[in-house]
């Protein structure tokens, strides 16, 4: 991507040391930044570090005269290529869904005739406040793009979503938002990898599912200019860069991290989820006691993510994508299986013994939708992923 022009606000939140960092990235991948600073932010950090940082000038002040002589604050909200926000506060949220112009930083805002992305950053309390939920809906609904915040530990020593997604989290989102491709601007959640299903502390239930065809997914569809969320298990593959990475170990902690990604245009379920999980789990390790005693597992049966995403009443992605690898009656099982789970899209194919493609670098799947069963030449994975990604493409511009 050849260099573009950023206009980052950064607001009054702790995360704001980021921002610094993320002008830094910014810079070396060859944009240009110009940083402005509401007055909460310059608690946190100072505008001679974000100018010398830019190698920009800083705007900080509506009414500053000097500022309006070189540059208006409407001609300024315009120059850039994208504004993003970074940290949003839920008072810039707030500020921005109701449309204050009451400062700078807010003023920018309705004046830009750019996309506008956010990277929100706040207590979980007030992430999880309804009034940041309508805030969120109501910016969702006006175009605007997000990425995280994410969940982990906060400077304030709760824990919860809120943290300030990671830069180079950012950076992707910035670059997907810049992005020429069919796919910019659209949010995509990949689920991909095996679970892994605790038995005690160090044991656990796994499948042999690398994450080679999931990442393969997320590569292309970030390709075509996609936010990504990649909800991975433990796989052996590594994750694709530039994708919002939420990774994760049994599976029903997979159905919370998918949840969290909503609202999205698509998700696709490459994942390899266990049926089950253990409820019998020890908290220590299992020691044999020299009885000859074998230890009784107990199962219960795990959420179905891609059935649950599929017929959730509000929020459903546009478009739900599955997989069903069968071993026998192809066709038949994956056409039921689209039916039982009640997704658009199932990507079936042959996994039985000889067919090689278990752990394999081809795949050769038969695409499963209303219209019927198309099936699809022996390809590589990576080109399986990419004609998937067009096809996905396709459909979210296509009129319903
Ligand atoms: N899947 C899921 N959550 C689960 C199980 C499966 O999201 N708990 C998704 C997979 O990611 C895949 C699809 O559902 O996209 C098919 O999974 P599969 O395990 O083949 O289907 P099952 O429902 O287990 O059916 P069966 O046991 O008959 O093969």
């Amino acid at each position: 991507m050849t260099g573009k022009r950023i206009l980052l606000i950064i607001g009054g939140g702790i995360a704001a040391f980021k921002s610094l960092d993320l002008i830094r990235r910014l810079r070396e991948r060859g944009h240009s930044v110009t940083p402005v600073l509401t007055p909460a932010a310059e608690q946190f950090v100072t505008p001679l570090s974000a100018s010398a940082l830019a190698a920009q000038k800083v705007y900080r002040d509506l009414f500053d005269l000097t500022d309006e002589a070189e540059m208006g604050h409407i001609e300024l909200s315009r120059a850039a290529d994208l504004v993003v926000v970074a940290p949003a506060t839920a008072d810039l949220m707030a500020k921005m869904a109701n449309g204050h112009a009451n400062d700078l930083a807010s003023t920018l805002l309705m004046a830009t005739d750019k996309s506008v992305l956010i990277a929100p950053s706040m207590n979980v309390r007030m992430w999880e406040h309804p009034a940041t939920r309508r805030n969120l809906a109501c910016l969702t609904g006006d175009g605007v793009l997000s990425v995280g915040p994410n969940e982990g530990p906060m400077a304030c020593g709760e824990f919860g979503f809120g943290r300030m997604a990671e830069v180079p989290e950012i950076v992707a989102a910035i670059e997907a938002a810049l992005s020429d491709g069919p796919l910019k601007g659209r949010h995509v959640v990949v689920t991909s990898g095996p679970t892994h299903e605790p038995i005690d502390p160090v044991r656990y239930i796994a499948n042999r599912s690398s994450g080679g065809q999931g990442t393969a997914i997320a590569q292309a569809l970030l390709s075509l200019g996609a936010r990504v969320t990649f909800v991975t298990g433990p796989a052996s593959v590594a994750s694709p860069q530039g994708c919002e990475l939420r990774p994760v170990e049994t599976a029903r902690d997979m159905r919370d991290a998918v949840r969290a990604a909503l609202p999205a245009d698509a998700a696709v379920f490459a994942a390899a989820v266990a049926d089950w999980h253990v409820t019998n789990a020890a908290d220590r390790k299992m020691k044999k006691d020299g009885s000859g005693h074998v230890p009784a597992l107990e199962f219960a049966e795990n959420p179905d993510i891609l059935a649950e995403v599929s017929r959730m009443e509000a929020g459903r992605p546009g478009l739900v994508v599955g997989f069903a690898a069968e071993t026998d009656n192809v066709i038949a099982h994956a056409t039921a299986k689209r039916a039982r789970k009640g997704c658009d899209w199932i990507l079936a194919n042959d996994v039985s013994e000889g067919t090689g493609i278990m752990g394999g670098t081809e795949n050769e799947v038969t695409l499963i939708s209303e219209a019927g069963a198309e099936p699809w030449p022996r390809l590589g994975k990576g080109e399986v992923a990419q004609r998937l990604a067009e096809r996905i493409a396709d459909a979210l511009l296509s009129p319903k």
